[in-house]
């Protein structure tokens, strides 16, 4: 069958997909945003697995991926209104809602928190996938613990290999960054992580500004400072400072890989690889794990990158340059 977005995926790749779920297997999804590892929400010895293959303590809590809005009550209790017209306004799409777990949801899928957090993908193989199957797939990046997001298939075989047992191809993820997660448990929510859709939307939405998501401190399991990270070194810098830090890094003996804005990259600027940045937020969130990839890739031990503008999809990227660049973790 083929979709609107391009991708062609057969109806036996589905029912593969759905048999391996219903076998307690694990099965990389394709989402609007990036690349799920996907596992029966209902199926604990499952759930466990993702933990295993991901290399993520079992405490950090997972999304719960269905396959409609209408669906939201099978998986959580007590919906204040607020949830309820943040799921029908931005469903399907990159907002997870963070609600109290119905009976339904294992302990092991959130990390035995009482919440749980839910979201339909805009992916119509992942929503194929989820419709055929008919329960929840629990699904975190498809990546291994605290490195870069997959956005595409090829990356999740690169990253988990034999350790995922069906990879569904649903071609390049579009948005490119997680979904938005909002706690939706009070009447004023509050973004635990900026993503897909933009705290400005949200406002425009509910008619007021949303709490903002604490850098200073873990809030909950899976939040540490150091995530989306590639193997090589992230340094952060100003724009007007990123050509004389390359080549700072150079002399010193690094191959340094430089992630910025066009006329900062095209600039000449001494360094082992460049990446220009787009101008656009969109077409940046699209390409930016691919660009960290592909610095690793052409063997930069060290990335000198700049922050965009924090306005719309800008301050999910600057999160995640963020975290790329923050202490790495000792698990
Ligand atoms: O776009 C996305 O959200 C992707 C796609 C696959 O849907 N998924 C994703 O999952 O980014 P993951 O596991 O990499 O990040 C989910 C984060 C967790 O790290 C945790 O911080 C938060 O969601 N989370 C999950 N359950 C939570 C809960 N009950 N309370 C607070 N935060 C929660
Ligand atoms: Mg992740």
């Amino acid at each position: 069958r083929s979709y609107d977005c391009g991708v062609t995926v057969s109806t036996s790749d589905i029912d593969k997909a759905v048999g391996v779920l219903r076998a307690g297997g694990l099965v990389a999804i394709p989402t609007e945003t990036v690349y799920g590892l996907g596992a029966n929400a209902e199926d604990p010895a499952a759930v466990a697995r993702i933990f295993r293959a991901k290399g993520r303590p079992p405490s950090h809590p997972l999304i719960v991926h269905i396959a409609g809005a209408e669906l939201l009550d099978d998986w959580v209790q007590d919906v204040p209104a607020t949830a309820r017209l943040l799921a029908e306004h931005f469903w399907p799409g990159p907002l997870t809602l963070v609600l109290r777990r119905g009976r339904r949801v294992p302990l092991e899928a959130t990390g035995g928190l009482e919440t749980v957090a839910v979201r339909v993908p805009d992916h119509p193989v992942a929503l194929e996938l989820l419709s055929t199957f008919g329960g929840g797939v629990t699904a975190p990046s498809a990546n291994r613990f605290g490195s870069v997001s997959p956005t595409t298939a090829d990356h999740v075989r690169a990253e988990l290999g034999d350790a995922v047992d069906f990879v569904l191809d649903g071609g390049s993820c579009t948005v490119g960054v997680e979904s938005t997660i909002v706690d939706a448990t009070a009447d004023v929510p509050t973004i635990l992580r900026p993503g897909g859709v933009t705290r400005e939307s949200l406002e425009a939405l509910l008619g007021g500004p949303l709490t903002a998501p604490s850098t200073s401190r873990v809030r909950v399991p899976g939040q540490h400072p150091s995530h989306y990270a590639p193997r090589a070194r992230v340094v952060l810098v100003e724009p007007e400072k990123v050509v004389a830090e390359a080549e700072r890094a150079q002399e010193a003996g690094h191959q340094a890989g430089v992630l910025a804005p066009a006329p900062v990259a095209d600039a000449q600027v001494k360094a082992h690889a460049v990446v220009a940045v787009p101008a656009s937020m969109t077409a940046y969130a699209h390409g930016l794990y691919g660009f960290l990839r592909e610095l690793d890739q052409q063997g930069c031990d060290l990335i000198v990158a700049s922050l965009p503008a924090e306005g719309g999809l800008g301050l999910a990227i600057a999160n995640r340059l963020r975290r790329a660049a923050g202490p790495r973790h000792t698990i």
